[in-house]
């Protein structure tokens, strides 16, 4: 079966191509390489031995997208990754983020509900729960009003497929919304390649490590937690890449109960930020330099995961430790260390 990755050289776009060809399913990736490269596709091959048939496409050029859709009338599903994802990004240039994730997202929509039977799943965040007043997180959780134009494009993507999916029968699709990806491919050949400054903890802490970056800063340690820093729920990028392929064949089989369903994709575990610095020198054997300073604007206090629907409902649970995540993480940044000389 032919299934369509949209952004699929992108970080959890790329891990759920290996993920999708290692079931031996038929890959077709669309992506503008605005935040990718080439590379990703060499790695995937040297991983899976099979090459993603590869279109370098931007979903907002209307008339591409069209040509592409009849070109491909045998697809039978769509991981719909393509789309922009910094936060502080997206409150300076508001206007790029909602191009770019809404409006590609109903250029998309409007090539699916031509074809007879279709179905699309769809990148979401727990960033629409912001802070929760129930932890763990569950699906039932109210969305509550986004602190940022990023944010806002994940809350207004899933009314745009949930009202389309009302509307068109021949449309379902289901919501993953992540809690924090982490880590790499084992093999390292893919993984995370943030541009400048990572934003992000992970990819800060690796490349500290490795010397990159002075120090890291924690973002305060007065939140009411055990050791006053923010708790996350941190995901290994490739139980996040299987949890796709599951959700895709949900569909695919006729076991969806609604024709548009949101499933929460976590580990169910809060790890603080000191909590990940320890887990770090663990799996790493590196000593962290890192010093405490004041809060960051934006961020919530604690986020995890409930994972029973996904668990119960979707048949799938993380398999893989945050020390896991971590060791790969590490190994693929030593890994990029080394290409550079
Ligand atoms: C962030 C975004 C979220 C997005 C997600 C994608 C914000 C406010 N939220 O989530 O919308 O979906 O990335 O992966 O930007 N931390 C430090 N020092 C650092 C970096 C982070 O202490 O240098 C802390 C943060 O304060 C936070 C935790 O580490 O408590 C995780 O941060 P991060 O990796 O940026 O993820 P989120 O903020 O959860």
């Amino acid at each position: 079966m032919k299934i369509l990755v949209t952004g699929g050289l992108g970080f959890i776009g790329s891990h759920t191509v290996v993920a999708l060809q290692n079931k031996d399913y038929e890959v077709v990736v669309i992506d503008n390489l605005s935040n990718s490269s080439l590379k990703v596709l060499e790695g995937i091959t040297n991983i899976t031995s099979k090459t993603p048939e590869f279109h370098k496409l931007d979903l907002r050029d209307k008339s591409s997208l069209l040509d592409f859709f009849a070109k491909h009338q045998d697809i039978s599903g769509i991981i719909h990754f393509a789309a922009s994802k910094a936060v502080g990004e997206s409150v300076e240039n508001p206007l790029l983020y909602y191009e770019n994730n809404l409006a590609a997202l109903t250029y998309l929509l409007q090539n699916l509900v031509n074809l007879t039977e279709q179905n699309i799943i769809f990148s979401s965040s727990c960033t629409v729960y912001g802070e929760a007043s129930e932890l763990p997180i569950s699906e039932s959780a109210p969305v509550k009003k986004a602190i940022s134009p990023y944010g806002n494009t994940k809350q207004v993507g899933e009314e745009i497929i949930s009202d389309t999916c009302a509307a068109y029968d021949n449309l379902k699709a289901i919501s993953l919304r992540y809690f924090n990806p982490i880590g790499s491919h084992p093999t390292n050949e893919i993984g995370e390649l943030p541009i400048g400054t990572p934003q992000n903890l992970v990819p800060f802490i690796t490349q500290t490590a490795i010397g990159k970056r002075k120090e890291l800063s924690v973002f305060g340690d007065d939140y009411p937690t055990q050791d006053g820093t923010c708790i996350r729920d941190y995901i290994h990028v490739m139980d996040l890449a299987e949890a796709h392929v599951v959700a895709l064949e949900r569909i695919m089989s006729s076991k969806t109960e609604e024709n548009f369903e949101v499933f929460n994709v976590g580990t169910g575990i809060g790890s603080s930020v000191l909590e990940v610095v320890k887990a770090f020198e663990n799996a790493s054997g590196e000593n962290l330099n890192y010093k405490i300073v004041g809060r960051r604007p934006g961020d919530v206090i604690a986020a995890y995961a409930d994972t029973k629907k996904a668990n119960m409902t979707l048949g799938w649970k993380a398999k893989r430790s945050l020390e896991e995540a971590l060791k790969d993480a590490w190994e693929w940044e030593k890994s990029q260390a080394k290409a550079r000389v």
